[in-house]
């Protein structure tokens, strides 16, 4: 059977800002970097599935709703049941932090850019998700605990 490959597309500021108020901290900014970030974002996700937090989903502009299949995830649905969905496309995990929290564990590919931003916040980054999430870390260290000396 095919394979869904799990990806990441996100950007954080200079510590690891992701959100603010429900848009990201740097909205409005018109610099360079900040256009040419949101511009990469669609090009990279164009084509394959966009699964996110209802907020997320809700933010997509109508331009780029038409070329990349967006899905709304509730966290009554189970991860792996849902990616199964999706079997032989690639699907990126649009956030916000719980999503990423929970699907963490499926992703092969993080794409982070960190951006000249370093205002406040009230969504982080979390390091964690890079090896899998907290709660597959957790799992992980009981298993070595008990397999060591
Ligand atoms: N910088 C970036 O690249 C980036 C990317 C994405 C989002 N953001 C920012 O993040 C913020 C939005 O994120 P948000 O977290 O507030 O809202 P969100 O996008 O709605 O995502 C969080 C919600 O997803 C649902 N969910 C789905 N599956 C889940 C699971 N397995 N476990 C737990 N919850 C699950 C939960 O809602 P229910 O319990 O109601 O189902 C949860 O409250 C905005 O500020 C946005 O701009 C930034």
């Amino acid at each position: 059977m095919k394979k869904t490959v799990v990806r990441v597309v996100c950007a954080i500021g200079q510590a690891g800002q992701l959100g603010l108020k429900g848009g990201l901290p740097w909205e409005g900014d018109r610099s360079p970097e900040f256009v040419a970030d949101v511009a990469r974002f669609f090009d990279v996700t164009r084509g394959h599935v966009l699964l996110a937090g209802p907020k997320t989903i809700a933010s997509v502009p109508d331009f780029a709703r038409a070329d990349r299949e967006l899905v709304v995830v509730r966290s009554s649905m189970d991860p792996e049941h849902t990616l199964r969905r999706f079997a032989g496309r690639v699907v990126f995990i649009g956030g916000g932090p719980p999503v990423w929290e929970a699907y963490a564990r499926f992703v092969s590919h993080w794409d982070v850019t960190r951006l000249p931003y370093d205002g406040p916040a009230d969504r982080w980054f979390d390091a964690r998700w890079l090896t899998g999430g907290v709660r597959t870390r957790v799992a992980r260290n009981r298993t070595l605990r008990s397999n060591g000396p």
